[in-house]
């Protein structure tokens, strides 16, 4: 039988463009998001890439940390052979700015439910003699976190040490965690989430934007790179050699990421 792929934050962005791709790879799709028409819309052009069954899961992972939707996914299509936990919200803003209300449902939505999610799957696989895969949609801000988004990086850091926790115990198993870290991606929330804290630089606004990662191209390196076994993967190919940098010279790496934003 074809495998069966959950995503979460499947209706927009990053989420449905990896929907296309594993549908191209003839996958069963269950696809999570709490917009229905949206998710609809992914299933329909989905099912136009593929004989196999897409079905959707409308619900909000923040009721209960996505175990719900992990329920209903079991009871309605089985055990997924593929879980991408992606859903995540922005959160960016000044610390200063930022409400507990808001930095709590960023660090519950970024963090604790994908953490969740992952722990759900694991026990599910544990003993599999088949492989699984298992994919963190974290950001590069996990390890180089970017002024301005310091409870986002924070949420998106626990993915990277929940990676690294459970290597040894995952070691002993068929099931492979893929930890993603893509730089700035063209999803729609520039405007909003990072031109207000740039400075006021036409050339810097101007290279800012054109450095934007296209969904489609990152979902597929994702699939890719997830069914080859890649435990950790940085996009684009440039950032990992500024990971590599920031290991061997991370005061220069922290001055060149902070040159574009405002200081306050
Ligand atoms: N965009 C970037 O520049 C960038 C850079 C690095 C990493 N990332 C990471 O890449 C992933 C995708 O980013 P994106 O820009 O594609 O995001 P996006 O366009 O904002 O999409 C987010 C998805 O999450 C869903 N979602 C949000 N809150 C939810 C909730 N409470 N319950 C269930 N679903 C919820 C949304 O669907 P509904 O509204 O239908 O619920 C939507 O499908 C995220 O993990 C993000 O942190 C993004």
């Amino acid at each position: 039988m074809a495998k069966l792929v959950m995503i979460t934050g499947a209706s927009a962005g990053l989420g449905e463009q990896l929907a296309y791709v594993f549908a191209r790879q003839k996958m069963r799709l269950l696809l999570l998001g709490r917009n229905r028409e949206r998710l609809q819309q992914v299933a329909r052009q989905a099912t136009k890439l593929t004989a196999a069954p897409v079905s959707i899961l409308v619900g909000d992972l923040l009721d209960d940390n996505g175990q719900q939707a992990w329920r209903q996914c079991v009871a309605k299509c089985g055990v997924p052979d593929i879980l991408v936990n992606n859903a995540a919200l922005s959160g960016f803003g000044a610390v200063n700015d930022l409400s507990l209300a808001k930095a709590q449902t960023v660090l519950q939505l970024n963090a604790l439910v994908p953490l969740r999610l992952s722990q759900l799957f694991i026990q599910a696989h544990q003993r599999d003699e088949r492989p699984s895969y298992l994919i963190n949609i974290a950001s590069a801000g996990a390890e180089l976190a970017l002024p301005y988004a310091a409870f986002h990086s924070a949420s998106k850091a626990a993915l990277l040490g929940f990676a690294r926790g459970s290597q040894a115990e995952l070691q002993a198993t068929q099931i492979n965690l893929m930890t993603v870290l893509p730089s700035l991606m063209a999803t729609g929330h520039f405007k909003q989430a990072t031109l207000p804290y740039l400075k006021s630089n036409r050339m810097l606004v101007k290279l800012m934007t054109s450095i934007q990662l296209a969904p489609e191209k990152i979902a597929k390196k994702i699939v890719s790179s997830s069914l080859q076994g890649r435990q950790i993967l940085r996009l684009p190919q440039g950032y990992q050699w500024v990971a590599r940098l920031n290991c061997l010279a991370p005061s220069l790496v922290r001055k060149i990421i902070d040159l574009p934003y405002q200081t306050r």
